[in-house]
């Protein structure tokens, strides 16, 4: 059956960021409660009119350029968002005309954070049984438009931003395995739970998050799938070269590489810059840590993501 790779990343951040210091004049916060209880920095924010298939657009170009791929080559489009366009057509198939990729599918997959864990697992499987030769999987979001600023508690944590990979079939790891993970009994942790219908947004429009509660359980479940992962395939956390997670907060990423008994230097890291952008965050981080050299081909890497359902996830590949 073969496997998948990974052959090309890229990301994309809006221009505009909004700093610690931004937010203070704004609302009752301050930088030292932010950095110290969640190690952000800043956030970026999308344009007025910049919508998710833009910040999609600008990543997966700059991922199908690393891999040296044209649109005619890719046969899958898989976009993780919480925030498309518009209810339909899907954002992958509003990414893939932008694209001018013609043939093949697209489709969006919905998991929040944990959103591009889930479409690489879905995309592994398409590439490495044959189904398709070469997958764009994006993680994309305008998350800044679901937050109700006034509300420091959610505000300072979020951010808007896009990242992409390429994968292709390969004889050889790539992706070892995936492991996907869902509790739709904690729903009401974190949501946002207004909807369209009736020409009209029916409930609260806006992200709601029992922080301490999301804590608890992003630490406990991270460390778990991590351990799944790891021992699935003959592994354990020391061996790993690089541990990529989900950048919402520092303290969880902490907290999960400490259990996890992986060294915090080959953990990446870029929540500080840009918050959390949900489903784009651990294609971001990848990016970062693939264009600045850190992570080398052979090197075992682990991605691993959790956010709202709630849904949790990991990946582990060899580089
Ligand atoms: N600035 C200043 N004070 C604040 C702010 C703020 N931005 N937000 C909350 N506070 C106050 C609260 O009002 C509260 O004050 P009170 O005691 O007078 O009522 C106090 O700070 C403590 O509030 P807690 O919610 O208990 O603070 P905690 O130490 O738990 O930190 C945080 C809150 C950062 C949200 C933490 O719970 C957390 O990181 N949770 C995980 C949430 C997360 O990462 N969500 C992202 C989405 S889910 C995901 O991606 C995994």
């Amino acid at each position: 059956m073969g496997y998948s790779k990974i052959i090309g990343t890229g990301s994309y951040l809006p221009e505009r960021v909004v700093t610690n210091c931004d937010l203070e004049s704004r609302i009752d916060t301050s930088d030292e409660w932010i950095v110290s209880r969640t190690g952000i920095e800043a956030r970026h924010v999308a344009a007025d009119g910049e919508l998710t298939s833009d910040l999609a657009v600008a990543a997966a170009r700059r991922a199908m350029e690393a891999a040296g791929v044209g649109p005619d080559e890719i046969d899958l489009i898989i976009v993780a968002t919480t925030t498309p366009d518009m209810v339909f057509p899907s954002t992958a198939c509003i990414l893939q005309s932008k694209l001018g990729v013609t043939g093949g599918a697209a489709f969006d997959v919905q998991a929040v954070c944990t959103g591009f864990i889930y479409g690489l697992s879905v995309a592994d499987k398409f590439v490495a049984t044959g189904q398709s030769k070469c997958a764009l999987v994006v993680g994309a979001e305008v998350f800044s438009r679901l937050l109700d600023w006034n509300d420091r508690k959610t505000c300072v944590l979020f951010g808007d931003g896009a990242g992409a990979v390429v994968l292709k079939h390969a004889e050889a790891p790539g992706i070892y395995s995936t492991h996907l993970h869902s509790d739709g009994n904690l729903g009401h942790i974190l949501r946002v739970a207004g909807g369209i219908a009736h020409g009209q947004v029916r409930g609260n429009p806006f992200v709601e998050m029992d922080g301490p509660a999301v804590f608890k359980l992003a630490v406990r479940v991270l460390d778990e799938c991590s351990r799944e992962a790891l021992a699935h395939n003959g592994f354990e956390g020391p061996d790993l070269d690089w541990f990529v997670p989900h950048q919402a907060n520092l303290r969880i990423i902490n907290a999960t590489a400490d259990k996890m008994r992986v060294p915090r230097e080959r953990v990446v890291t870029t929540v500080a810059r840009h918050g959390n952008t949900s489903a784009a965050s651990v294609p971001l981080a990848l990016d970062g840590a693939v264009r600045d050299g850190r992570i080398q081909p052979g090197h075992l890497v682990l991605l691993e993501g959790v956010g709202g359902g709630m849904t949790w996830g990991s990946v582990l590949l060899r580089w």
